[in-house]
């Protein structure tokens, strides 16, 4: 089993990069399965149906989602009717949508798990039980789980990761949209990440006008944030699951931006 997750795609230059390359990162890697942060795709802050559609015709099999996921109220006329996008599974009981979806390849099914972190973030419910919670749940039916977890602080992540080891084929961060240098397959067979990074502008901060943030660090004033233009960056793993036994074999980094350029 063969998966592909691309970090946080970030307004019109994230959705740019994923038509420019996920099909050509498709040929190149096969994957059985892409999943793609969406959750800043809609003008950096939340998905409308229409970017729903233009990440899934760009390649995705599976939209994860975060703290943005109610930023468009029109998100609540349609995420109970698209099975393949999920927002954080810790959420309050009877938010929409869900935590957890599955996809059939071939034989072999694949859960995917979205969840999101509390420190420097609002006070939901614990992702770790959470986590028990859905991964009893996906163990029911497959070996192959992949945990999306969407948090600020490194801690929380690494926590994740070690706390799933050996329960989860792979724990990806995302949120803080900088790829982090640590991927490694932990001791009982997880693949992890502490951040995949983001999809979007380069020359940004975190995809945002660099201007606007500096004088917000300098007068702490209100400030507009936007998404930037300019040149475009695409950050994802690569991972590789057992099909025995759903435990990573590898992962991989990808890294396209100007000063790294894709080769196929
Ligand atoms: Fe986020």
């Amino acid at each position: 089993m063969k998966l592909l997750f691309i970090g946080d795609v970030v307004g019109s230059p994230g959705r740019n990069m994923l038509k420019e390359y996920l099909k050509k990162l498709q040929s190149k890697y096969r994957p059985d399965v892409t999943i793609v942060n969406g959750e800043n795709a809609a003008a950096g802050k939340g998905i409308t149906e229409k970017v729903y559609h233009e990440i899934k015709e760009a390649g995705a099999n599976v939209i994860t989602l975060g703290n943005h996921s109610w930023d468009k109220k029109e998100i609540f006329e349609f995420i109970d009717d698209k099975h393949d996008m999920i927002r954080p599974g810790n959420f309050p009981e009877g938010n929409p949508g869900t935590g957890i979806t599955y996809k059939q390849v071939g034989s072999q099914t694949i859960a995917v798990i979205s969840l999101q972190g509390r420190t420097f973030m609002p006070p939901i419910d614990c992702p770790f039980r959470k986590a028990d919670e859905l991964i009893a749940e996906a163990s029911e039916k497959t070996k192959h789980i992949l945990v999306d977890f969407h948090a600020e602080a490194t801690s929380e992540k690494q926590a994740m990761g070690w706390y799933l080891d050996g329960r989860a084929s792979a724990v990806v961060g995302t949120h803080t949209h900088v790829q982090t240098a640590d991927n490694r397959i932990l001791p009982e067979g997880t693949g992890f990440i502490t951040d995949v990074g983001m999809t979007g502008p380069y020359d940004g901060i975190l995809g945002v006008d660099k201007e606007a943030v500096i004088h917000k660090f300098l007068t702490n004033l209100p400030t507009r944030f936007e998404v930037t233009k300019g040149r475009e960056q695409l950050n994802g793993v690569f991972i590789s699951l057992n099909k025995q036994t759903g435990n990573a074999e590898s992962i991989k980094r990808i890294v396209i931006n100007d000063d790294q350029p894709f080769f196929d």
